[in-house]
C-alpha cells in the first residue's frame, strides 16, 4: 500500500483527484470505479473544475459505481445514481449511457446483482476503483461479516451504517435497510484501488484497513492483499497509523 497523509480534507481531495485525472489522461477510455458518500465529493469537485478549464475529458470513460440503496428510484435525491449525476456526471462530458450504477428498483435484486457482476467483468473490471470507508470498515456496502462476500449481492445494512447515513435523510427511519453492493471479489479485481478518508472519526477504520489483521469483521483489511492500493488520508484520519 502506498499511503499519502495530507494536511486536510482539501488537500486529500486534490491528491485523489490528481490520481484519477492521471489515470484518465494516460488511458482516456479507462473504466473508473466510483464511490459515493461525503468523502469523495471534494475530489469530484476538483475533477469538474479541471474539466471546466479544458484540461480533462471523460468522453471515452466508462464508470461503474459500487452500490445503490435497494428501493430508491434514481430521482430520489439520496439515491446513489442521483448523487453521481449531481456531483459529477451532469458537470462533465461523460457519456451517461456508459455510467453504471446498480438498479435499486430492480424487481429481482439478486438477478440485478448477478447481471451487474457480469457487466463489470465484461468491461474488464475497473482500471481504478475509488473507495471511501465506513466507520466500521465497510467498503461499498460490504458490511463486517463472518466471511468476505465475493460477488455483488444484496446486503442488510448495519445499525451503525444506518445511523451514519441518517444525516442525509429526514430521519433514520427513512434510510433504506438494504442495498445492492459490489462484492469484495469485484473490488479486488480492480487493477488499482484508491481509498480516501478524512477526519478523526475514521482513524480506527483506517488503522484496521492498513495495519489490522485481514479479517471479514473489518472488510477494508482485505485491501492489504491487493497489489496496487493507494490510500489518501488527511492527518486526522491517519492519526492511529
Ligand atoms: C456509505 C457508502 C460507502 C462510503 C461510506 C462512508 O455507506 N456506501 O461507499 O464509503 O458510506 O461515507 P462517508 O464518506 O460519507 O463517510
Amino acid at each position: 500500500m502506498r499511503i499519502y497523509v495530507t494536511e486536510d480534507y482539501a488537500s486529500m481531495s486534490r491528491k485523489a483527484a490528481a490520481i484519477i485525472a492521471a489515470q484518465v489522461v494516460s488511458k482516456p477510455d479507462s473504466v473508473l470505479g466510483l464511490a459515493t458518500g461525503s468523502t469523495p465529493i471534494g475530489a469530484y469537485k476538483q475533477l469538474v473544475e479541471w474539466h471546466r478549464q479544458g484540461d480533462l475529458s471523460f468522453n471515452e470513460v466508462t464508470t461503474v459505481n459500487l452500490d445503490e440503496y435497494k428501493g430508491l428510484p434514481p430521482t430520489h435525491d439520496q439515491s446513489y445514481r442521483y448523487f453521481m449525476n449531481d456531483n459529477l456526471f451532469n458537470h462533465v462530458d461523460v457519456c451517461k449511457d456508459r455510467t453504471f450504477v446498480p438498479d435499486g428498483l430492480a424487481a429481482d435484486a439478486e438477478a440485478e446483482c448477478a447481471a451487474y457482476d457480469e457487466k463489470v467483468k465484461a468491461l474488464g473490471y475497473a482500471d481504478i476503483q475509488l473507495l471511501g470507508i465506513g466507520h466500521n470498515g465497510h467498503i461499498g456496502f460490504n458490511e463486517p461479516d463472518e466471511s468476505f462476500i465475493v460477488p455483488t449481492h444484496v446486503v442488510d445494512l448495519t445499525e451503525s451504517t444506518i445511523k451514519a447515513n441518517a444525516r442525509f435523510f429526514a430521519s433514520a427511519d427513512e434510510v433504506p435497510r438494504q442495498a445492492l453492493t459490489m462484492g469484495i471479489g469485484v473490488i479486488m479485481n480492480a487493477k488499482r484501488v484508491l481509498v480516501v478518508a478524512s477526519g478523526a472519526d475514521k482513524a480506527d477504520a483506517v488503522y484496521g484497513m492498513v495495519k489490522g489483521p485481514v479479517r471479514p469483521g473489518m472488510p477494508a483489511s482485505i485491501l492489504q492483499l491487493h497489489p496496487d492500493v493507494t490510500v489518501v488520508v488527511d492527518k486526522a484520519a491517519a492519526a492511529k497509523l
